[in-house]
């Protein structure tokens, strides 16, 4: 990924607190801006991910769950067409829906060093880290003949301690990443395979 800061630090209208889209809508976004089924699976993965952790571990209600699972489910919508706007793009189509600021913050902080935008909220942090090793998890689950099943997390931090593989997924973005939230990283890895292996 390419450094393209985003230069700003406000997100959103604070009038719009609440305005989510229906989960259908943002899927239909999705289909039209991201071609690449493979980009999808990423998306809808880390939504499911982003969602189960606000339901399980946050406690939070639906409403909120939601506003998680769609963070997840729009943060690279704009990486497939526009690579050297990446999140600006998707960031003013969401301002543009009157779409509640906190999702739109936590869409523009999901990658600090590339956006210059440091995560805040614990949804803004937990994006940050279940981004990186949600990709990681499903390059280690692929490589193996029975994929997530029996995928256990030792493998996987194996697999992170070998630079070689899936050279792409920045270690120290993920080391950063889990540094900012109070989350163990086998605990949240062991939770990335569970409601991860189930998103086709
Ligand atoms: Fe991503």
């Amino acid at each position: 990924m390419t450094t393209h800061s985003l230069d700003r630090s406000t997100f959103g209208d604070p009038k719009n607190a609440g305005n989510l889209m229906p989960i259908e809508e943002a899927h239909a976004l999705l289909n039209e801006w991201v071609p690449n089924d493979r980009l999808r699976l990423h998306m809808r993965q880390v939504a499911a991910v982003m969602k189960a952790w606000a339901l399980e571990k946050e406690k939070s209600d639906e409403r909120t769950a939601l506003k998680w699972e769609l963070a997840g489910l729009l943060h690279d919508a704009d990486w497939e067409k526009h690579p050297d706007e990446h999140c600006r793009i998707i960031i003013e189509e969401l301002e543009k829906r009157n779409i509640d600021a906190e999702v739109i913050r936590c869409i523009a902080s999901h990658g600090p060093r590339y956006f210059g935008v440091e995560p805040l909220s614990k949804m803004d942090k937990m994006i940050y880290a279940i981004d990186e090793l949600s990709g990681f998890v499903h390059a280690a689950a692929l490589i193996r003949p029975t994929r997530y099943e029996g995928l256990e997390v030792k493998s996987v931090l194996k697999r992170l301690k070998t630079p070689s593989f899936a050279a792409q997924v920045s270690r120290d973005d993920i080391t950063d990443a889990l540094a900012r939230i109070d989350v163990p990283q086998d605990e949240l890895i062991q939770f990335i395979i569970d409601h991860q292996k189930e998103v086709s």
